[in-house]
């Protein structure tokens, strides 16, 4: 059996968070596929070639510590204006979503390029406030300290890029279900992706 969940949306709506839960769950395969854009970054941060990175990405720079730096994750959205590097993933990204047993994968094209056929697509957004206090927040655990208006300008320009970059800009499939968080705990908004997976099973 094949089955394919995509989920997409913008930096700190939920969509990791909620692909996670529902993956294990489901007893799904996940695959959080801005890693691929962020360790083509952090790659580039070191002087490698875009295009050259992502061609010779391996399963284990996907599990690199630094992967979750906000220099890094600038940097991937930089990267994932490139079309070679989108191209040079697409195939992975493919093969990783028709898994025997069902995946979920979570990025920003999913359900628009990389799996327009998935059984399920969802749109996971939250206000650009909501998502930045949520990051800030996730920073502060970890030890960072830049302020919430750094971190609010980084969620805004990397919205940007995603949004208007012209190879698989950041937008809702039009066949995507879109389910806002702002308002929303993690339980509820896991139990709301559930559902809607569950009607199309
Ligand atoms: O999801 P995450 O914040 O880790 O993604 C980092 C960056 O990678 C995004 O800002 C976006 O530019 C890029 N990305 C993408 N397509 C995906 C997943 C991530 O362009 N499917």
């Amino acid at each position: 059996m094949t089955f394919t969940v995509a989920i997409d949306g913008p930096a700190a709506a939920g969509k990791g968070t909620i692909s996670k839960a529902v993956a294990a769950r489901l007893g799904f395969a996940h695959l959080d596929t801005g890693l691929l854009y962020r360790a083509v970054g952090a790659q580039v941060l070191r002087g490698v070639d875009p295009e050259a990175a992502a061609r010779a990405l391996t399963a284990e720079d996907l599990e690199a510590e630094d992967l979750r730096r906000a220099a890094v994750a600038q940097e991937a959205s930089k990267v994932a204006a490139i079309p070679a590097v989108r191209a040079a993933l697409v195939e992975f990204q493919r093969a990783f979503a028709r898994r025997v047993g069902g995946a979920v994968l979570d990025g920003r094209d999913i359900g628009t390029v990389i799996c327009p056929e998935a059984e399920v697509k969802l749109f996971v957004t939250a206000s650009p406030e909501v998502r930045a206090r949520r990051r800030h927040a996730e920073q502060v655990a970890q030890g960072a300290d830049d302020p919430y208006e750094i971190v609010l300008a980084e969620v805004r320009a990397r919205d940007d890029r995603d949004m208007n970059r012209t190879d698989a800009p950041l937008k809702p499939a039009e066949d995507a279900v879109v389910l806002d968080t702002s308002d929303l705990s993690i339980e509820a908004a896991v139990a709301r992706a559930l559902e809607i997976i569950d009607m199309r099973r």
